[in-house]
């Protein structure tokens, strides 16, 4: 049983989602057994309370990053804490705490890294340069964290359409729907691999078997929905 660590800045809907599948009786591979926040207003604080889980709040801004790790370090110690889950944590995990816990420590972005990741990229920010760029598909990724931005090997990526019309917040909305669907299964997957002492970072999220990737199949486009994104049914008719 992995105990895990949630670090949490915001509303914590990714939390719940986390909450709603490890601390519900579901399964032994892994528990919330910890909540991190740097802000003591977060809305993830008053999840993990309704859900019995403790909570801690660690300042970050204006101090050391040594002074927020030796704090963080021992928190994690003190509740016994094998994985770290970054889920809409703004503030870079001092490196000391990265490294100590390499392969077991991870976050999710709503896109597809490494595309629209990075320093400042975030929030509803991520969604507006994705519609800006004109893409037709964003998506979620959950990935290894190191000790840089949006950077570490990704666990598990899923596509997201980018429909017409589409405003930032509508976008982040479909995305986040997904994030809460993606992120629950992608950590009992790195939770399973460390409860059988396989190496944390040789994962590879491509599959092996093509049929895992009906479910993309199943919404691929047809040749009539293709046409008309391309808008060839106008010369058509
Ligand atoms: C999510 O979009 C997540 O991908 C990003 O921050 C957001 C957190 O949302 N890292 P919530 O607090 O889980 O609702």
């Amino acid at each position: 049983m992995q105990r895990v660590a949630v670090f949490a800045s915001g509303s914590g809907t990714n939390l719940q989602s986390l909450l709603d599948h490890f601390n519900r009786g579901a399964g032994d591979v892994a528990r919330i057994a910890l909540v991190v926040s740097d802000r003591a207003g977060a809305g993830a604080l008053g999840r993990a309370a309704a859900a019995g889980v403790a909570t801690r709040v660690i300042a970050v801004r204006d101090r050391e990053a040594e002074v927020v790790a030796a704090e963080t370090l021992a928190a994690l110690a003190e509740h016994g804490i094998g994985v770290i889950a970054l889920a809409g944590y703004l503030r870079l995990v001092p490196d000391t705490v990265v490294q100590r816990y390499a392969g077991r420590i991870v976050n999710i972005h709503p896109a597809l890294l490494p595309a629209f990741g990075g320093p400042g990229m975030y929030g509803i920010r991520v969604h507006r340069a994705v519609i800006d760029a004109g893409c037709a598909v964003s998506g979620v990724t959950v990935h290894h964290v190191d000790e840089r931005y949006d950077e570490g090997r990704p666990i598990a990526q899923w596509p997201v359409p980018v429909l017409r019309g589409d405003t930032p917040e509508t976008l982040a909305a479909r995305v986040l729907h997904v994030e809460h669907r993606l992120y629950p299964f992608a950590l009992e997957a790195l939770c399973a691999g460390l409860e059988r002492a396989a190496p944390p970072d040789r994962g590879d999220p491509r599959l092996e078997d093509p049929a895992a990737f009906a479910l993309i199949e199943d919404t691929a486009p047809s040749d009539g929905s293709l046409r008309r994104m391309l808008g060839l049914d106008r010369e058509a008719t």
